[in-house]
């Protein structure tokens, strides 16, 4: 498939998605958006994919929505288009989603690393909910998703006074889970990811989609769901191959992935 704003790539069993519009510093238009959901779904229907990347330039991930396209609009065209919806598509992708993030993340680039499932941060990386300097609020989830990472204080702070966060400050709050040299980001990411690309598909599946759980529900109802999948897994013929392979002192040769 021929995309204009993204670039697709297989990388051994990780699908990497590279925003890729330079001049606008990767801003999110409906293009961009549209591709990045036709990506998404392509790789999650690939059974040779195991994982999936996001990433974008060394100087900005994204830097937001895409201001020109939205200063226009209307609130019919919002209501009626359904402005940001297509980007939950991508939140409930079932495959692991991991975002390599460089420059600057804010707005709806923040939002877009947010719906990953963790953020590898280059050291250079700035993250922020700038949207109230432009008299609007989050709309990709910013709001929810930065305040269950970082809490209600600097949550608050961000989305109020606009400031960015760099990699550091991200680290520490809990919103990054590992920062790396901005020269070696890539690598590391495509190494992560290829770990995980590695593991048996349908568990990787249901731990990620136990942890999610958690931010859906009550301490006692997610451990029960997490207890039940926890028993599924013994269904599984990967079950059986990581756990012989432990014993039999070799690496597992995971069936499913
Ligand atoms: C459209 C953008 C853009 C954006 C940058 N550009 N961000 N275009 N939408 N979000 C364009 C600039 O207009 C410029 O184009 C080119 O990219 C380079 O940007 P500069 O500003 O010249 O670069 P620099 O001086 O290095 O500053 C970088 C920056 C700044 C600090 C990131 O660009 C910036 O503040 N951008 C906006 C950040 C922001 O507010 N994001 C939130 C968007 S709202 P030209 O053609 O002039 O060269 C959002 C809302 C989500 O995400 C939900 C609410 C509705």
């Amino acid at each position: 498939t021929d995309f204009n704003t993204i670039i697709l790539e297989r990388k051994g069993r990780v699908g990497v998605i590279t925003l890729n519009r330079p001049k606008a510093l990767n801003a999110l238009n409906s293009e961009l958006m549209n591709e990045v959901v036709a990506a998404v779904a392509d790789l999650e229907a690939d059974n040779g994919i195991g994982a999936i990347l996001i990433t974008g330039s060394e100087r900005a991930f994204a830097a937001g929505a895409d201001i020109k396209e939205m200063q226009s609009k209307t609130y019919m065209d919002a209501y009626v288009e359904d402005f940001f919806t297509p980007w939950d598509r991508v939140a409930a992708a079932r495959k692991p989603l991991i975002a390599a993030v460089s420059g600057y993340a804010l707005g709806g680039g923040c939002e877009l690393a947010m719906l990953c499932d963790f953020i590898i941060a280059s050291d250079t990386a700035k993250f922020g909910q700038p949207e109230i300097k432009l008299g609007v609020i989050p709309g990709i989830g910013g709001s929810q998703r930065l305040t269950r990472a970082v809490g209600k204080a600097k949550a608050m702070e961000l989305c109020l006074t606009g400031r960015n966060m760099d990699a550091e400050e991200a680290e520490r709050a809990g919103l990054v889970a590992r920062i790396v040299p901005a020269a070696d980001l890539l690598d590391d990411a495509l190494k992560t990811a290829t770990t995980i690309a590695e593991m048996s598909l349908p568990i990787a599946m249901m731990a990620k989609e136990a942890v999610n759980r958690s931010f859906e529900t009550t301490l006692a109802e997610g451990v029960r769901f997490e207890r039940r999948v926890f028993h599924s897994t013994f269904a599984t013929e990967d079950q059986k191959e990581g756990m012989t392979a432990f014993v039999e002192k070799r690496s597992a040769e995971f069936k499913h992935r």
